[in-house]
């Protein structure tokens, strides 16, 4: 049932390149020029005619909520909000018929986000699920959806489901932006085409398995570690950190890399190890004087950087790369060696990987 691997994790890191065609499949026709969803074309208007979009979520999928915030906003130019399903439930929150909620879970079960979907309904909201679970309970109660088809997701710590959600909401970003004229039938092309070479790219980000297994020896016995991303990577960082508490029990933070300044880099010395998203595009030469400024104080970095890269090269401690895409895609592609070396770290700590301690795979109570 593992097909061959240790734990139901590590097949389901490895089955994304599978799983993000699967999201795709019969969805995105890049030769032809269109994005087919069915719940989005019917409800094109709602849509277009949005005040804003609100993204509620828990866990990882309210971090592939925040990697949304910055596609929707960037490429459809739709304002966006992104709640914690728990916190957007009980404080009031301003709701009109003129809102679009979005709602993301991979089990369609968890009991904030179901609740959080009822109470935009009560108010008028149009209610659109991004679930992986087909008949799910946030399936049922939602107006429209789409869903993720990454397959059964076994692990608690949520992998395939996460950058299959960053494809479906990519997807309708896509198709907005079309709908809505912002983008050029170039650009709009450009991003099909790009979409496409993704799970190759997956594949190849897989291949450097065997360095991360050798960082993963470097920093397993760390008490604390540092996760620092900026824009489409920021929320990468997010879940780079939760990936690493969840499963190793190892204290994690995942921050903006400007914040860093504002607090966390008091922390930083020659024990902390600090995991750095440093891609080509995404602000790339301030991240970079980040970096600087975590080698001054001796931190540990460990940079996930771009093909060929050799900035970063001269700076970090260990460098893992990752093939070139748009900014806006890199999220898919970072995302693959954090979830790989905190399943190391976990391994090489003797915890129970698929199923680490005091957690649930769906989290059915408040
Ligand atoms: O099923 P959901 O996507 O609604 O679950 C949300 C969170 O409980 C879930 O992502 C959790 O944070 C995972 N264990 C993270 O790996």
């Amino acid at each position: 049932e593992k097909g061959g691997y240790d734990h139901f994790m590590l097949k389901e890191i490895y089955e994304q390149p599978r799983a993000i065609k699967d999201t795709y499949r019969g969805r995105l026709l890049a030769d032809q020029g269109i994005i087919r969803m069915a719940g989005i074309d019917q409800n094109m208007e709602k849509f277009l005619n949005a005040n804003r979009i609100i993204i509620v979520a828990c866990g990882t999928s309210w971090h592939a909520g925040l990697v949304a915030e910055y596609i929707f906003e960037d490429l459809a130019r739709i304002s966006v909000e992104v709640e914690y399903a728990s916190e957007f439930r009980y404080r009031n929150p301003v709701i009109t018929d003129k809102d679009v909620l979005i709602a993301i879970s991979q089990s369609g079960e968890t009991a904030d986000t179901l609740a959080a979907i009822k109470l935009a309904k009560e108010k008028g909201a149009f209610v659109f699920g991004v679930c992986n679970v087909v008949g799910s309970s946030i399936a049922r109660e939602t107006d429209a959806g789409a869903y993720t088809h990454a397959g059964p997701e076994i692990g608690v710590a949520s992998t395939k489901a996460f950058t299959t959600q960053i494809t479906v909401l990519t997807l309708i970003a896509l198709k907005l932006a079309k709908a809505k004229g912002v983008f050029s039938e170039s650009r709009y092309h450009e991003y099909l085409t790009e979409l496409e070479t993704i799970p190759s790219k997956v594949e190849k980000a897989l291949q450097s398995n065997t360095l991360i297994e050798i960082i993963a020896d470097v920093y397993k016995d760390s008490t604390n570690c540092l996760y620092l991303g900026r824009g489409y990577n920021f929320p990468v960082a997010l879940e780079g950190a939760l990936k690493l508490k969840e499963i190793s029990y190892i204290h994690a933070e995942g921050y903006p890399a400007a914040e860093m300044k504002h607090g966390p880099i008091a922390l930083i010395d020659e024990h902390m190890p600090v995991f750095v998203i440093a891609t080509k595009k995404g602000h790339y030469e301030k991240v970079v004087s980040n970096i600087q400024e975590i080698k001054s104080r001796k931190g540990k970095i460990i940079a996930i950087v771009t093909e060929g890269d050799e900035q970063v090269r001269d700076l970090a401690d260990h460098v893992i790369e990752v093939p070139e895409t748009l900014e806006s895609l890199t999220p898919l592609l970072t995302t693959i060696p954090l979830q790989l070396l905190s399943y190391h770290i976990a391994v090489m700590r003797g915890c129970n990987v698929d199923q680490p301690r005091n957690l649930a795979k769906s989290v059915t109570v408040e």
